[in-house]
C-alpha cells in the first residue's frame, strides 16, 4: 500500500505539535521534515531544535529531507535529534562525503536515504543504493512547497523502480513535489511507494479526506 508523508513545510509552524497530531489522526504514515540552509537551495526552513521538539511531541516516523550543503557535517546531530530516517541529496557533496554520511546514520541504527534533483539522472543513485533504505526522486526543484509537478520526471521514477528491483529489493521509492490526487496516480503507476505531499494535505481543511484521496490514487 502507498505510504503518505505530509511535508511540514506547508504546516502551521505556530502550532506544529497540533498539526502533527492532526495528520496522525488522519492516517498519515510518515512526517516529512524539510531542512533547508539557504545555500543548497534558495530558501531557509527549520532545523535541529524544531526536530527535537517534534520528537518529544510525537511517536510518528520522522523522515528528514536534508536540503543542505555537505550534509555529512550534521548527520549525527539529526539522528540525535530524533530522525527515524535521514535523507541526503547526492548533489550536496562528493560521493565519499555522502557515503560517509550514510555510514554515520546506519551506525546509529537509523534508516538512511538518498535524493536526486530533477536534473540529476537515475544512475547517480547507483553507488549509494546498497546502503540505503529509501531513494527519493524530486518532482520539483527543491526549495519551495506548492510548485507544479514536473511530468518529465516520470520515466526516471520508472528507471529507479527497475534499479531497485534489480539491485536493492525492499528499498522504498519516495517521490516529492507537486503531488496531488492526479499526479499521485501517475507516480504510483511509475513505481513510487511513498508519496510526500505538502499543500495537498496541510492545505486542505479535511486532512483525512486528503490523505485518503492520495492513497486511493
Ligand atoms: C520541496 C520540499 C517538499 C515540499 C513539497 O523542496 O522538499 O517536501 O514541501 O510540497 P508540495 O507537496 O506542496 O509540492
Ligand atoms: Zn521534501
Amino acid at each position: 500500500m502507498l505510504k503518505i508523508a505530509p511535508s511540514v513545510l506547508s504546516a502551521d509552524f505556530a502550532c506544529l505539535g497540533k498539526e502533527i497530531e492532526d495528520i496522525k489522526r488522519a492516517g498519515a504514515d510518515f512526517v516529512h521534515f524539510d531542512v533547508m540552509d539557504g545555500m543548497f537551495v534558495p530558501n531557509i526552513s527549520v532545523g535541529i531544535p524544531v526536530l527535537k521538539s517534534l520528537r518529544r511531541a510525537t511517536d510518528m516516523f520522522l523522515d528528514v529531507h536534508l536540503m543542505i550543503a555537505r550534509p555529512r557535517r550534521y548527520a549525527k546531530q539529526f539522528c540525535a535529534a530524533g530522525a527515524d530516517l535521514v535523507n541526503f541529496h547526492v548533489e550536496a557533496d562528493e560521493e565519499e562525503g555522502i557515503l560517509e554520511a550514510l555510514n554515520i546514520v546506519k551506525s546509529l541504527g537509523k534508516m538512511a536515504g538518498v535524493t536526486i534533483k530533477p536534473k540529476t539522472p537515475a544512475q547517480a543513485l547507483r553507488p549509494f543504493l546498497p546502503y540505503v533504505d529509501l531513494a527519493l526522486v524530486m518532482t520539483v526543484e527543491p526549495g519551495f512547497g506548492g510548485q507544479r509537478f514536473l511530468h518529465e520526471q516520470l520515466p526516471k521514477i520508472e528507471a529507479v523502480r527497475k534499479m531497485i528491483e534489480a539491485e536493492k529489493p525492499g528499498c522504498m521509492l519516495e517521490v516529492d513535489g507537486g503531488i496531488d490526487g492526479e499526479t499521485a496516480a501517475l507516480v504510483k503507476a511509475a513505481g513510487a511507494d511513498v508519496l510526500v505531499a505538502g499543500s495537498a494535505v496541510f492545505g486542505k481543511p479535511d486532512r483525512a479526506a486528503a490523505i485518503e484521496a492520495l492513497r486511493r490514487a
